[in-house]
C-alpha cells in the first residue's frame, strides 16, 4: 500500500492504489490462509445497531487474523441502560487499548471527532445512513472477482438510494474507481448526486447495467405516512424473473442484505446463476480480514 491506513470511516483518504492493493490482499487471503498474528491483540466490535453479516464476518475476520474479537452488544445489558452515552462508551473502550474498534452506530454519533480524540484505529461498520465502506468494498471485490475488472462497468442501484448507507459509500467509491453508477426508484428515494444517472424505469436501467444492486426497503428510516406502498414498489422496482430478462446474461445481481423477500427481490432470484448475494457475504470475511490486518500494520 502506498501509505498506511489509520482508520476507515469513509473513502476520503484512501487512494485507488490502496483499494487495488486491498483487493489483491483479500484475494490472497481467500486463496490461501496467512498465519494468524498471535500477538495477544484484541479488537472491540461495538455494535449500537442490529447486524448479522457485518458483525459475524468481522468476528470471523478477526479470528482468522489471530486477533481476539470482543463483542460489545449495544442491545444487551450494558451501562447504556444506565444512561451512558454512546460517545462515552466508545471513549471507555478506547481507554482499554484495543488494537482497533469496529463501530456500528447511528448518524448522530460523530465518528470523525471520536477518531480525532482517541489513539485507536476505527473501522466504520455501518454509520446510520452516512456510509458503510466495508460493504461497498466487499460488493466491488465480488464484482471484480466475477467480471475481472471494475473500470467502466455500469452498476445500477435500485430502490431506496437516498436512505442507504451502502449507496452513499458506493457514490463515494465509484468516483475513485471509474465506475458508472445509475439509479432508479420512487421519487423521493433518489440521490440528488450529479455523479449518478437516473433511469426513468427499471427496464431501461437493467438494459444499461453490468451489475444490478437491489437495496433493502428501509422501513425503519421512513417517517410514518411517507412510505411508498409496498405493492407499488414491488410492481415497479422489484427484481423478479420477468424484470430480470432485461439484464444481460453476464450481468450480476447483488443485494447487501438483509432482504425483504417479495418486495425488492423475489426469493426465486436467489437461485438465478447471476445472483451473487451469498458470494458477497463469503467475500466479506476476506475483505474485512484484509482491512483488519492492514490497519494493524501488516503489508499485503
Ligand atoms: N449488509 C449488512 O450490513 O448487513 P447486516 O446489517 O446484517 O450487518
Amino acid at each position: 500500500m502506498a501509505s498506511r491506513l489509520s482508520s476507515l470511516l469513509d473513502f476520503k483518504t484512501i487512494s485507488q492504489a490502496q483499494i487495488e492493493s486491498l483487493f489483491l490482499f483479500a484475494e490472497s487471503l481467500r486463496q490461501k490462509n496467512r498465519s494468524p498474528r498471535g500477538n495477544g491483540e484484541a479488537i472491540i466490535l461495538a455494535f449500537f445497531e442490529p447486524s448479522t453479516r457485518t458483525r459475524l464476518s468481522f468476528e470471523m475476520a478477526c479470528q482468522r487474523a489471530g486477533v481476539g474479537p470482543i463483542l460489545f452488544d449495544g442491545g444487551m445489558k450494558t451501562s447504556l441502560e444506565k444512561g451512558e452515552t454512546i460517545e462515552d462508551s466508545i471513549l471507555n473502550m478506547a481507554a482499554m487499548s484495543p488494537a482497533a474498534l469496529v463501530i456500528r452506530s447511528p448518524d448522530q454519533v460523530d465518528l470523525h471527532k471520536i477518531v480525532a480524540d482517541i489513539p485507536v484505529p476505527v473501522i466504520n461498520a455501518g454509520w446510520g445512513s452516512k456510509g458503510h465502506p466495508t460493504q461497498a468494498l466487499l460488493d466491488l471485490f465480488t464484482v471484480k472477482s466475477k467480471l475481472n475488472s471494475l473500470a467502466g462497468k455500469n452498476i445500477l442501484i435500485v430502490g431506496d438510494v437516498k436512505h442507504s448507507r451502502v449507496a452513499n459509500s458506493h457514490l463515494e467509491l465509484a468516483k475513485k474507481l471509474e465506475i458508472h453508477l445509475g439509479q432508479c426508484g420512487p421519487q423521493g428515494f433518489l440521490a440528488p448526486e450529479e455523479a449518478i444517472h437516473t433511469f426513468p424505469s427499471l427496464q431501461e436501467g437493467l438494459r444499461w447495467a453490468d451489475v444490478v444492486m437491489a437495496l433493502r426497503f428501509q422501513f425503519e428510516r421512513h417517517e410514518a405516512g411517507a412510505q411508498f406502498s409496498k405493492i407499488e414498489y414491488k410492481n415497479e422496482f422489484g427484481l423478479n424473473a420477468i424484470s430480470l430478462k432485461s439484464l444481460k446474461k453476464t450481468g450480476l445481481i447483488l443485494h447487501p442484505g438483509p432482504i425483504n423477500h417479495g418486495i425488492e427481490l423475489e426469493t426465486e432470484i436467489l437461485s438465478d446463476p447471476r445472483c451473487c448475494v451469498l458470494e458477497q457475504v463469503h467475500n466479506g470475511v476476506f475483505v474485512r480480514e484484509a482491512i483488519v490486518r492492514i490497519l494493524l500494520g501488516e503489508t499485503p
